[in-house]
């Protein structure tokens, strides 16, 4: 009896940690600033805090929900639940479109994470030391014009992330994040309290927090539904296919809320660490992607032991940025090894080449091809973000979620969840009626179809 309990817990908590691995990346300390940064403050965080709630939260449950029934990739595990609930095949559809979200996500995901890795040598020599706000952006920029140096780090980070997929290894990096998070976790603190003695730390969290309801428009709207799902790895099937790992005795509602829990976190104090310095250097806080790669330096350029302690921040930060890439790579992988005769290793191979290539012309649009525009005014970079992150994510998302409310059988989804009568009430108007509706005007609005 013992012993199952035992068992119970560390499955749970290796699941939970796998789960916290790919939610927990860039997204959260990369993308999350620079989008608070182009969206107006605290009026992208309160809503982006809404759209995790009402909408991310029961998506995030309702992908587990299905994955554990279907117990396979996200196209069969679609395809077969709703067989089973005597629905369409068609339902599969939803799998396919968001293994090709993956794959276009990491084309990009690829870039900044060589950015990352390149910034752990960068600042481990002491090239920051002493440098203002000005010289890191200089900096920033030259490395961005160069597109070798780019595709170097491309090449490097992706072939990191085949070499795990391929070799199967990723249970390492999940005990590996057992120790890396929490690590990350206590530099982003230190960094914190850099901010709060040397950096402006009242202006960042009245940028952050003070409820401005003048700056939401429809598109910090889209902006923060786009990011809650990139962020929980939710609208392409990832958090599906884990939910086939999980195990009856696990709570789904209570799990999503540590998972949930954590992520948020994670990006708050990201946010509250990045910030204090952009204020007190006098950084716009609208500077794009490059955010932390220009205001962070500065700390660690300024503190004594600060190559030491940015060096192992950039680790950590490639170290999440890697979990993170493994669980993009790993569906596209895991469905052209089911569909053809290729072996894994063969399948990642060619999967991840592709990947890499259409990379290429990402990092081909901060330099060569800077003026290149594809839909409204942006480049590839920015372009392959937009369709994914505000497109295909909510997209999938809102059919999933639909799929749960509508098209299960609620009795069993109520036995799923272990809810009372009641609980399973609350569940509902949040399933069926909340996140879908919400989900369709934020969608509607932001593609301008609807209002404006
Ligand atoms: N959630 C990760 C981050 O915040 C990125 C990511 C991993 C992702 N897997 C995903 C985003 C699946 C969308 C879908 O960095």
């Amino acid at each position: 009896m013992q012993e199952m309990a035992r068992e119970q817990w560390q499955s749970r908590l290796g699941f939970v940690l796998a789960a916290v691995g790919s939610a927990v990346g860039l997204g959260n300390v990369w993308k999350f600033p620079y989008m608070i940064g182009q969206n107006g403050g605290s009026a992208f965080v309160l809503v982006y805090l809404l759209c995790i709630l009402l909408i991310g939260f029961p998506i995030l449950v309702a992908e587990w929900l299905i994955g554990r029934r279907g117990q396979k990739n996200p196209v069969n595990t679609m395809t077969e639940v709703a067989l089973k609930e005597g629905q369409s095949a068609s339902w599969g559809v939803v799998g396919a479109m968001g293994v090709l979200a993956a794959f276009l996500i990491l084309s990009f995901y690829s870039i900044i994470g060589g950015w990352a890795l390149k910034y752990i040598g960068s600042t481990a020599t002491g090239a920051f030391t002493g440098l203002d706000g000005a010289a890191t952006g200089a900096i920033f920029d030259t490395f961005l014009a160069d597109f070798n140096g780019l595709l170097l780090w491309h090449s490097l980070f992706m072939l990191a992330t085949m070499a795990i997929v391929a070799l199967g290894v990723s249970w390492g990096l999940e005990l590996a994040s057992k120790w890396l998070m929490p690590a990350l976790f206590v530099i982003l603190v230190f960094i914190v309290g850099y901010g709060a003695v040397y950096g402006d730390f009242a202006q960042a969290a009245r940028y952050m927090f003070t409820p401005n309801w003048s700056l939401i428009n429809a598109d910090v709207v889209l902006a923060a539904l786009g990011h809650a799902f990139f962020t929980l790895s939710l609208g392409m099937g990832i958090m599906l296919a884990y939910g086939s790992f999980l195990g009856r005795e696990v709570n789904l509602l209570k799990t999503a809320g540590i998972v949930l829990g954590l992520d948020t976190f994670i990006a708050i104090l990201a946010g509250l660490a990045i910030f204090p310095i952009v204020f007190g250097n006098q950084l716009t806080p609208s500077a794009g992607p490059g955010l932390i790669f220009i205001s962070l330096p500065i700390a660690f350029g300024a503190l004594p032991a600060g190559a030491l302690i940015g060096g192992l921040f950039f680790v950590l930060l490639s170290f999440a940025a890697l979990t993170s890439a493994i669980s993009l790579l790993e569906p596209v992988v895991e469905l052209l090894e089911e569909r053809t005769r290729l072996k894994r290793i063969q399948a990642t191979v060619i999967a991840g080449l592709v990947i890499w290539g259409v990379g290429i012309a990402s990092i081909l649009s901060f330099n060569h091809w800077s003026d290149i525009k594809l839909i409204k005014g942006m480049g590839v970079f920015d372009t392959l973000d937009y369709l994914t992150s505000k497109f295909m994510l909510p997209l999938t998302g809102l059919a999933i979620i639909i799929f749960t409310g509508w098209f299960m059988r609620q009795e069993a989804v109520r036995e799923d969840l272990e809810l009372s009568v009641s609980g399973f009430k609350l569940w509902q108007i949040l399933a069926r009626f909340i996140a879908p509706v919400a989900l369709l005007i934020v969608f509607l609005h932001g593609v301008g179809l609807f209002g404006s």
